[in-house]
């Protein structure tokens, strides 16, 4: 296996089809979710296997709270059961994982498990796993604002110095490179309010494969894509860097 210089740093997904795929198989839409979980197992191998380091994913989004409240509880206690049964094994793996989004309205057990599985060190992870739960892009740039006023409310920050750095800096996932590739499975063609700053350039890839289909060959398929696709942030082809030559 060639390591084309074109594999993404950061992959960022939205895991959609959980609910369709279970009514495909006439069963209820948390069988669905039990069967997305094990997708996620798939993409983190995936990860390793290929050395993509940093993955973030779509878990649940600001938006979801307002599901019926049985499909809620449904997805808390499986969000439970998978933080008690995977954080030892991704540990073991060298599997840095982390959270993103409002987590004051999660069960206190998943908070808590969510505070002592960041807490865990990893000297040099292979894998930043982040997790968006509870999370909205919009919520993320209105903390962000407000961080800022903060600071210029503290005298620390001047109004002037509030620009695409700063305001970068205070949103989620300021640590690591923008996403190079966004996957979205299930069908639709939308962001749902995932990550809207960081998203700018990102290169967008879109399939009807419902989540819990997720499989190796398909993944290659969207990293071959985004390997062939032209990167011009805003300017045109001639004045991009000549590509280094193939390994062979
Ligand atoms: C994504 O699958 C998982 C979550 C949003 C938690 P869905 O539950 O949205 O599945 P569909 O879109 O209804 O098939
Ligand atoms: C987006 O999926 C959120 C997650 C996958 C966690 P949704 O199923 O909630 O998105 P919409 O409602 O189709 O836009
Ligand atoms: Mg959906």
């Amino acid at each position: 296996m060639s390591h084309s210089a074109a594999l993404p740093n950061h992959l960022a997904v939205i895991m959609d089809g959980n609910g369709r795929w279970a009514k495909q198989r006439q069963r209820p839409r948390t069988l669905g979710h039990r069967a997305g979980a094990r997708a996620v197992r798939t993409i983190v191998e995936y990860c390793l296997k290929r050395g993509i380091p940093a993955l973030t994913l779509f878990a649940f989004s600001s938006e979801n709270w307002n599901r019926p409240e049985d499909e809620v509880g449904a997805l808390m206690r499986l969000f439970l059961r998978v933080l008690e049964s995977e954080v030892e094994e991704l540990t073991r793996q060298q599997v840095h994982l982390r959270f993103i989004g409002d987590r004051s309205r999660f069960p206190e057990g998943i908070r808590a498990r969510m505070g002592a599985a960041e807490a865990i060190r990893l000297p040099s992870p292979k894998l930043t796993l982040t997790l968006a739960a509870g999370y909205g892009g919009r919520a993320d740039l209105a903390q962000a604002a407000r961080r800022l006023a903060e600071r210029v409310q503290a005298g620390t920050l001047r109004p002037d110095q509030i620009d695409e750095a700063t305001l970068g800096e205070a949103m989620s996932l300021a640590d690591l490179p923008p996403p190079d590739l966004f996957i979205r499975t299930g069908g639709e063609h939308r962001i749902s309010n995932f990550l809207l700053w960081q998203l700018a350039y990102t290169e967008l890839w879109f399939t009807d494969v419902l989540w819990p289909d997720l499989d190796d060959a398909l993944l290659d398929t969207a990293i071959a894509d985004f390997a062939g696709r032209e990167r011009r942030f805003g300017l045109i082809s001639e004045q991009l860097p000549t590509p280094a030559l193939e390994a062979r």
